[in-house]
């Protein structure tokens, strides 16, 4: 029970506090990230608010000073702009064109004597997300049993490139040695696409719908799937065969039926013969 209290003493007299970092957790390199730095004074004065990222400086807000607010641009990072209120600070940087994830920490201290520092840190990634569904080039609508195709799949433009994966009726097909994913020219933002050619061999004793899909995957945490199907008919030759024979089979019974009546005709014709000798 005392122990409680003298808890709570402190969480009273310890004077200013941060109540809320905004960082975004994905920034899109195309657009600048507003970061904002959220604080509580209590009674006590403020000295000063810091932004960094990872170890470095890059806004640092001083409201004794003139200029009050003032910007650093560091290594792969443009910081736009700065602004501060009574309770708060935000900061727009425009973010690197590659896929990092880096520290953004606020540091909010007070005036002397004292000088205490109250320090919250969020991490943002760097990601552009596609906007697109991939897109499978090469599909025949109709495909014969023990024919080969290569099908092309390309992914939309992001940060960083997709991951393509292909599926054969739900089974994921292993990339054969020159099969790897290749990757356009990069964009603004540091964006690519990526594409990986598939070479689809139809099994001889094939028949029916194969139901190939391309998966694109972005490897951010959670991954962002995106994908498209492609459905390829097989004409099987063994049902075409089997119409053939079948229609033989039908020639034969008439053949047959045409066959009985002749040996009719003729067992007549050797009775009449028969008949008219006697
Ligand atoms: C940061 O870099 C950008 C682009 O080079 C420039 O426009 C801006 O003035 C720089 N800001 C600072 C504080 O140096
Ligand atoms: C696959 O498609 C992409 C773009 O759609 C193209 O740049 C690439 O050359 C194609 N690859 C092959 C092997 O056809």
């Amino acid at each position: 029970m005392k122990l409680l209290s003298l808890i709570t003493l402190c969480a009273i007299t310890s004077a200013h506090e941060i109540t809320q970092l905004k960082v975004p957790l994905y920034a899109d390199p195309r657009r600048p990230a507003v970061l904002s730095c959220h604080f509580q004074m209590e009674d006590q004065k403020l000295h000063s608010v810091k932004w960094y990222r990872d170890m470095n400086e890059i806004f640092r807000y001083n409201p004794s000073q003139k200029p009050p607010i003032r910007l650093f641009n560091v290594t792969d990072i443009m910081v736009q702009g700065g602004e501060c209120q009574a309770d708060s600070c935000m900061v727009k940087v425009m973010p690197p064109p590659v896929a990092t994830r880096a520290a953004y920490t606020c540091e909010v201290s007070t005036e002397g004597p004292k000088f205490q520092i109250a320090r919250q840190t969020k991490h943002m990634t760097v990601v552009a997300m596609p906007d697109l569904d991939p897109v499978i080039i090469g599909a025949p609508k109709v495909l014969k049993p023990g024919e080969q195709i290569f099908l092309n799949c390309t992914s939309d433009y992001s940060l960083p490139p997709s991951d393509i994966n292909w599926y054969i009726d739900n089974e994921l097909q292993k990339p054969e040695q020159w099969q790897r994913t290749e990757l356009s020219a990069i964009q603004p933002g540091g964006l690519r696409r990526s594409w990986r050619v598939l070479r689809v061999r139809v099994p001889p004793t094939a028949s029916g719908a194969l139901r190939v899909r391309c998966e694109a995957i972005l490897l951010v945490e959670p991954p962002v799937v995106r994908d498209t199907i492609a459905i390829i008919t097989v004409h099987s030759r063994t049902q075409l065969s089997k119409y053939v024979s079948n229609n033989r089979g039908v020639n034969c019974v008439k053949l047959g039926v045409s066959s009985v009546i002749l040996v009719a005709i003729t067992w007549t014709f050797t009775q009449i013969s028969r008949f008219t000798s006697l």
